[in-house]
């Protein structure tokens, strides 16, 4: 099974290690999924036709996705439209005192493109801690394991 991830934020920002965490609990769960792991940047309509789970990270910016992420959503739509319906995805979202607008922003273009969210998105405000940490881990084992086992 293919499992793309994609994510906004810079490197080394709280995003960044969000990413990782989730990397690792996909890792534990299930090793034998081919995980592409991918700046929303460097990514595109080749990927997203490739994946059968598709991770989201971002940071918020200014009660919205990071432009990254927005990004790779407008040059993608019309590319893959009718060929992603019922994709799996699930979103985990770095920010600094609420969230909800990336995560609300995602989920309204989402619609759109037909995916099935499959997870309770993950906000984690301020500073991670290492709970933090553990929740991105459980939220790529989750993931993994549905879609190795057929689950979604
Ligand atoms: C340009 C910009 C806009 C931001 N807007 C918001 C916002 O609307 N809501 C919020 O809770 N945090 C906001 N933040 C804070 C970031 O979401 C927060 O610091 C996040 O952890 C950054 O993740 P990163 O380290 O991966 O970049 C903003 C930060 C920046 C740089």
């Amino acid at each position: 099974m293919h499992l793309l991830l994609i994510h906004g934020g810079h490197g080394g920002g709280r995003t960044a290690a969000m990413v990782t965490a989730v990397v690792e609990g996909i890792e534990e769960a299930a090793d034998e999924l081919d995980c592409r792991v991918k700046s929303a940047l460097d990514a595109g309509v080749e990927d997203l036709l490739w994946a059968q789970g598709l991770l989201i990270g971002t940071p918020e910016h200014f009660g919205y996705m990071s432009g990254a992420v927005k990004d790779f959503m407008d040059r993608t739509y019309y590319p893959v439209e009718g060929r992603v319906e019922g994709l799996p995805y699930a979103l985990f979202v770095s920010a600094g005192n609420d969230g909800t607008g990336a995560v609300n922003s995602i989920e309204r273009i989402a619609l759109g493109f037909r995916w099935k969210r499959v997870a309770e998105p993950l906000i984690v405000r301020g500073d991670l801690k290492p709970e933090d940490l553990q929740r991105c881990r459980e939220l790529g084992q989750t993931f993994a394991a549905g879609l190795a086992y057929g689950v979604f």
